[in-house]
């Protein structure tokens, strides 16, 4: 199994991928605005054979007047996840795990991010193992009704080295 990064030509497997394992599904210009915008932080991991069998789609964000964030959050560059999966036979293996590690590194050494935050399914709990026991994600705060079937997000955090 290879991990790089990902290339704009990855972005339809990138896309089919996203749409077997998640029910959160964009646009192709969402995908291509990240992979544009960022293009260090986003990676996919592919078999032998160079299929796509896994991605985690990032951005950088800065903006330090948007109020519904909080003081410590403005004026800090900070990451985030936009989507990761994996498909389900390639699952445990640790790929979703390498993909953030090289995703947060990136953040931190390229765009000295302070922390990276991301959102997930209050009942996804695989992710939320993922995110907390073994990469040391802690739940920032929950929001009630994030998604469009009213489920709740923990809302989720990570400091990055400085
Ligand atoms: C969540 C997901 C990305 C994890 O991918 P993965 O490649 O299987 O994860 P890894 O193999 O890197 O797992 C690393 C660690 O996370 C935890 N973990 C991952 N999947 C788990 C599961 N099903 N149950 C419990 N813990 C789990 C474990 O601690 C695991 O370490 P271990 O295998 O040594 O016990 C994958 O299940 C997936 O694609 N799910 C559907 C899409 C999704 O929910 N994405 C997240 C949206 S927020």
């Amino acid at each position: 199994m290879n991990i790089r990064l990902a290339k704009p030509e990855d972005l339809p497997s990138i896309q089919a991928t996203n749409l077997q394992n998640l029910p959160e599904n964009y646009l192709m210009k969402f995908w291509m605005y990240h992979i544009l915008s960022w293009p260090q932080i986003s990676f996919v991991a592919e078999d032998p054979k160079g299929r796509i069998v896994g991605y985690v789609l990032a951005k950088i964000d800065d903006d330090a007047t948007d109020e519904s964030k909080t003081d410590l959050e403005n004026g800090k560059v900070y990451g985030h996840v936009n989507s990761i999966s994996v498909l389900r036979s390639y699952r445990r293996l640790g790929l979703a795990r390498k993909l953030m590690i090289l995703s947060q590194e990136a953040m931190s050494t390229i765009y000295k991010a302070s922390f990276v935050s991301l959102h997930v399914r209050k009942s996804n709990k695989p992710a939320i193992a993922l995110y907390r026991d073994s990469l040391g994600f802690r739940v920032a705060k929950v929001e009630h009704k994030y998604y469009g079937d009213g489920e709740d997000a923990l809302s989720m955090r990570l400091d990055l080295p400085t």
